[in-house]
């Protein structure tokens, strides 16, 4: 195993203020998130929003790596420069969602397990001749009535484990996913409670499956109330609850936790992000950043709307989304930046 390679990638992607780009969308996401827009949904559709975030000016000034999909890997700008490229020479790190999404888990009704295993070796190894350094695995937990099954957690982080020691032993950084969903009624309580059994569960895995924890990236929910619940809680309570979930399991050696947005608006999430930097940075053994999609992309896809005179319009409030979440990593978002356009 290349050590010292996957120890400087992780800490490349979680160095400074800046954090990750998720643009891993699979084909059928994407097309969902097209289709409310009314934008086509089609390859070219497709390829054409990935060259709008790629070559957005400056993006490498806030971002350090982003997560591609299978198709968009194998993409290139209109005018033949394969994306991979146009990324790197931003100097972002490409990396690779690989798992094959989760699908329905059989003898447990409401929930899922993610597939991919099969064939990855090879999968990983032809993703590393086209530039990736590092890949993502996302496990999705639903929280519910009797939910989650232990059978279900255990699935999951067996999956991640598994998937972390290919990756490892490809020289890929892998970011490992646990996605606690947030639709439901929960309190923010049994949010804290449900996350903490499942990365509990996942870093044991990772200590089975002999992934060096030095060499990967947590990718967390953040601890959150049901998007339903009755009581939503305060920025700084879900900070104070996030955090003190993480540092129960969470082991120091790991280099970097990267939360996803999870659905949240945008602006909630860089405030979130904000009031766990400001309140506890100097106390983690771990620097807190991001790896937003539809907390970064969501306001420039509005605005693009599949219309190329649209493109810098976009390109504008992208940047300024990996803007605020920059300043989020530090503890400086504040009204005043989000203004600052
Ligand atoms: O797997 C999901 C993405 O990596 C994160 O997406 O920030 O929209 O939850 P999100």
């Amino acid at each position: 195993m290349n050590t010292q390679k996957l120890v400087d990638t992780a800490r490349i992607l979680v160095a400074g203020n800046k954090g990750l780009l998720a643009m891993d969308e699979s084909n059928p996401t994407c097309n969902k998130r097209f289709a409310r827009l009314g934008i086509p949904q089609t390859e070219e559709a497709r390829r054409a929003y990935r060259e709008l975030i790629v070559t957005t000016p400056n993006l490498g000034e806030y971002i350090s790596g982003t997560i591609l999909y299978d198709e968009t890997i194998r993409q290139q700008k209109k005018d033949g420069t394969p994306f991979v490229k146009v990324i790197a020479d931003a100097g972002i790190v490409p990396g690779i969602k690989v798992d094959m999404g989760a699908k329905d888990m059989a003898g447990h009704p409401g929930e899922k397990i993610t597939e991919g295993l099969d064939g990855l070796r090879d999968r990983l190894a032809e993703y590393s001749t086209m530039g990736a350094r590092f890949a993502k695995w996302r496990a999705v937990i639903a929280l519910g009535d009797g939910l989650p099954s232990r059978g279900c957690i255990e699935a999951n982080a067996h999956a991640l484990a598994r998937y972390a020691a290919l990756c490892q032993e490809a020289a890929l950084v892998p970011i490992v996913e646990p996605e606690v969903l947030m639709e439901g009624e929960h309190t923010l309580e049994q949010c804290r409670a449900v996350t903490e059994v499942v990365l509990r569960t996942v870093f044991n895995q990772l200590y089975t499956q002999r992934v060096m924890l030095e060499g990967l990236i947590l990718k967390p929910n953040m601890v959150l109330p049901g998007l339903t619940s009755p009581r939503q809680n305060t920025v700084d309570e879900v900070a104070d609850a996030t955090v003190r979930c993480l540092l129960r399991v969470v082991p120091a050696s790991v280099p970097g936790v990267a939360f996803l947005s999870g659905g949240q608006a945008a602006e909630l999430a860089s405030a979130r992000l904000n009031a766990m930097n400001l309140r506890f940075k100097s106390r983690l053994p771990w620097p807190l950043a991001f790896s937003f999609a539809r907390a970064i992309q969501q306001p420039a896809l509005e605005i693009w709307q599949g219309h190329d005179i649209n493109v810098k319009a976009a390109q504008r409030a992208l940047l300024h989304r990996a803007k605020c979440n920059t300043a989020a990593r530090c503890g400086r978002y504040d009204a005043a930046i989000e203004k600052d356009r």
